[in-house]
């Protein structure tokens, strides 16, 4: 049996960890920083801040940790695993090197072009000039990204040059992204359904999970601004299993093979956003990590364990990955008041009773921006997503009417939730 530290406190980590202690592998897991909504399920928060990244090894060495999973980007591009590898920890993650993949468009974007992955075609600018100039030329739609990491804000899909413009003022003018918006990436855009396709990776060799769905913006309809992710299902039936497969053939196998020929190997999670095109599968963007919310959708499909699957892999032996294809999870994300551009914290948390639904459906909650207020030990909303509710069923209708109920009978004052997680499955 092993105790393994998860690093991260979102709702990622709650399933990450949660799906672990299913398991028979893993009999203890501790969760830096964790949040305090985790506790119901065995999960032991621990106060320590993830930038210190010694603070962490001691504490690994403390509490005799058999190895660690490092949940968000953050610590990725930071070298953490890199850190817990030279303290000695297995750690399940890519290096700082390897998370390149995700900490710069750039990076990313030469790779693709090197390997012949399919991508919208994209131009690197430093100047607001040379930025301006080239929208100009190209026209619109046309897509925005600060380069560097903007928590999936530093995005604009600009369906008008207006829009283009006053993206690009942002980051260069107003400096709205700080230092990632020192250079941006300009791409085409792409026309077509979204998908996320996440896998376990070891260098060349990789395990694909189901595909999924995210909803980034923030209101029902796909409106308003982007998001984290407002609430995720699986599997995506307008996706096909052809597309599937040409995108693990073209896009997972020529990236893990190519970081390996260019002595950068891929271990952990890789996380690729596409865009089913006309012309086919397309990346939109490479994650170092499982994605959120559509780790707590494709966790509680996993029916073999997880931690004996991650273990294998670490240890360089085959691991078994099993998945309940049958079935939909679909997980809703409750919000704070505001969020993603104005959030307003400090929403009283109440109980949401799951128990109806909970043996048949594993209906269940997945805590991410939550604390025990000072005053009155209340739960209280922390940050922009908050928590999210998740089920399984045999339809997205049915998943859809399970989480729907809960969420229309408690008291979520101060907070908000989209109403139609799901709905590109059902037009
Ligand atoms: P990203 O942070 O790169 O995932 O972008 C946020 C969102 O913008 C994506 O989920 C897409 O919906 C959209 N997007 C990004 N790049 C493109 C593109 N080249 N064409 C169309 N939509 C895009
Ligand atoms: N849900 C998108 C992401 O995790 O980046």
């Amino acid at each position: 049996m092993s105790r393994v530290l998860v690093i991260g406190s979102g709702g990622r980590e709650h399933a990450i960890a949660h799906a672990l202690l299913k398991g028979e592998r893993v009999s203890e897991v501790f969760c830096a920083p964790g949040n305090p909504g985790m506790k119901a399920d065995g999960i032991v928060p621990v106060n320590l801040s993830l930038s210190n990244h010694s603070a962490l090894i001691d504490f690994a060495r403390d509490k005799q940790i058999d190895w660690v999973f490092v949940g968000p980007e953050n610590p990725l591009i930071e070298g953490m695993v890199d850190d817990f590898e030279a303290a000695g920890f297995p750690a399940f993650g890519p290096t700082r090197q390897a998370a390149q993949i995700e900490g710069s468009k750039t990076f990313a974007k030469e790779l693709m072009q090197r390997f012949n992955i399919p991508t919208a075609a994209y131009a690197t600018f430093d100047t607001y000039d040379a930025a301006l100039a080239y929208v100009q030329e190209q026209g619109a739609p046309i897509v925005i990204k600060a380069d560097g990491l903007a928590a999936g804000k530093g995005v604009t899909v600009a369906m008008d040059e207006a829009t283009a413009q006053n993206a690009l003022a942002d980051i260069f003018v107003d400096r709205r992204f700080g230092s990632a918006g020192s250079r941006v990436v300009i791409e085409e855009f792409l026309e077509g359904e979204e998908f996320s396709l996440m896998c376990f990776v070891r260098g060349e060799e990789f395990w694909p999970m189901p595909i999924s769905q995210d909803h980034k913006r923030a209101y029902d309809n796909d409106e308003g601004p982007n998001t984290g992710g407002m609430g995720a299902y699986s599997p995506v039936p307008q996706i096909s299993q052809t597309v599937i497969t040409e995108a693990l053939n073209t896009i997972i196998k020529p990236i893990t093979a190519g970081m390996v020929a260019e002595n950068n190997p891929f271990t952990g999670i890789l996380y690729a956003g596409l865009i089913a095109t006309v012309d086919g599968p397309k990346v939109i963007e490479f994650n170092a990590r499982f994605g959120d919310p559509e780790t707590e959708v494709i966790l509680p499909k996993l029916t073999s364990d997880l931690g004996a699957g991650i273990e294998a892999i670490l240890h360089g032996d085959e691991p078994e990955f099993t998945w309940d294809n049958e079935r939909t999870t679909l997980a809703v994300v409750v919000a704070s008041e505001g969020y993603p551009d104005n959030t307003h914290t400090g929403a009283v948390i109440h109980d949401f009773d799951c128990t109806a639904t909970e043996a048949e459906h594993g209906t269940h909650v997945y805590y991410a921006g939550v604390a025990d207020s000072e005053d009155d030990g209340q739960l209280r909303a922390s940050s922009g997503r908050v928590l999210l509710v998740q089920t399984t069923a045999d339809t997205v209708v049915d998943a859809q009417k399970i989480i729907y109920d809960i969420l229309g009978s408690t008291d979520t004052t101060g907070m908000f939730y989209r109403h139609d997680i799901g709905f590109k499955a059902l037009q």
